[in-house]
């Protein structure tokens, strides 16, 4: 009887409400920055081990895996949850801000933490209502490139997984909202590091050298038209050269330029494309110039694409769990998000929990130093993971 499911997760999720507040506040006081989530990962491990749950520690140096089995046989669905906090100091004045000076859970992830526990804690009372398993992801460093998600998948967090779901807050929607968006939701960010050699002289002679600045000026440019010129209008693309380095005198043309700049794309294919366009422009305005260029691109984080089926499967299950007045369209973002990496290898969701209350001046974006939650959001966010797992495992 799926209501009577519902209304059970719906009750747990209130009865293990004070278990996560408690959590999530603890994990806030103590923020850990990527890939240095020891004391987290040691809560999370013993929180987990106190419900006798099978963990494993010491996944991509600081992650967790954790398993709730049901009934015999079946798929494995996984839940992931992000660890890492950011290096921003902590202006909120909360009892339970950041002990650690410069550190602080300016992103949520200590909720999105405590909801994957308080999600465990649900799911280890409902054994008997799903078949196969569901496996926790906690990850290290979703904050910084290059993510602790490759290094989970490569530890065989996914092995066997068939489906995956994460959420992030979000500022902007009011808390026990739930927000969905089906297809490419969130943009690959790769970094650009352009050298462009020239020949320097005197700056009353440029016939002797071969200037990098104007080239560079060509460049830039150039690199305007790969979004103007090569992006279909009805798609997604940023290219940002954000740092622009050379000479150092008025009259002396330098030997080099230093260029370095953002790409964002919103399709996997043409993320690729750019890629090589990029060189063929840089390549090509430098080679007209008689200079030369080194090109290196960092990649970053893939395009997010969220499976039509499983955004189906969440976005159904919210209305059943909430209520359709709960449930909202998530907008696209040209931010990146390593669970992207997760949804390159298996289908499933990435989503996101409203977190704003107005009437509590709760308003402040993710990033900011005075950003904190309706903790109540962390009901709504459990209830979604569970009852997203339990309906995944059981149907077909
Ligand atoms: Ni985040």
């Amino acid at each position: 009887m799926p209501n009577d499911i519902t209304s059970r997760i719906r009750t747990l999720s209130e009865q293990f409400f004070p278990e996560m507040v408690r959590l999530r506040r603890t994990i806030h006081e103590h923020p850990e920055l990527a890939f240095e989530e020891v004391r987290t990962a040691a809560l999370v491990a013993e929180t987990l081990e106190q419900l006798g749950i099978e963990v494993k520690r010491g996944v991509a140096k600081t992650g967790v895996l954790a398993t709730v089995k049901g009934k015999q046989g079946g798929k494995i669905v996984a839940l992931r949850s992000d660890m890492d906090a950011l290096p921003i100091q902590e202006a909120t004045g909360l009892p339970f801000a950041s002990k650690n000076p410069g550190k602080m859970h300016a992103c949520g992830h200590d909720s999105h933490t405590a909801i994957g526990l308080g999600a465990a804690m649900i799911l280890n009372e409902l054994r008997k209502e799903f078949r196969g398993e569901v496996r926790f992801l906690f990850q290290p460093s979703e904050e910084r490139n290059p993510g602790g998600a490759p290094f989970m998948i490569e530890d065989g967090a996914l092995d066997g997984v068939s489906e995956i779901y994460g959420l992030h807050v979000l500022s902007q929607a009011d808390a026990g909202t739930v927000g969905f968006c089906a297809g490419e939701m969130m943009a690959s960010a790769d970094e650009l590091y352009i050298t462009i050699k020239g020949k320097s002289g005197h700056g009353a002679r440029p016939q002797h050298t071969v200037d990098p600045i104007v080239t560079a000026a060509q460049v830039i440019l150039g690199l305007q038209t790969l979004v103007s010129r090569n992006l279909d209008p009805f798609s997604h693309g940023v290219i940002t050269i954000g740092s622009i380095h050379a000479g150092f005198a008025p009259n002396i043309i330098p030997n080099e330029v230093k260029l370095v700049g953002t790409l964002r794309s919103m399709s996997r294919e043409w993320r690729a494309f750019a890629h090589t366009r990029i060189k063929e422009i840089v390549n090509g305005i430098c080679g007209s110039a008689g200079a030369e260029a080194d090109i290196h691109i960092d990649l970053g984080y893939p395009v997010l694409v969220n499976g039509e089926r499983e955004t189906a499967l969440a976005e159904a299950s919210a209305r059943e769990l909430f209520g359709a007045d709960h449930v909202f369209k998530a907008e696209r973002l040209m931010g990146a998000e390593d669970f992207a990496y997760y949804l390159e290898k298996v289908p499933g969701t990435f989503y996101r929990l409203g977190i704003r209350n107005e009437s509590e001046g709760i308003t402040a974006d993710i990033h900011n130093d005075h950003f904190t939650i309706d903790e109540s959001a962390m009901k709504a966010g459990a209830a979604m993971q569970a009852y997203l797992a339990v309906q995944s495992l059981n149907r077909d």
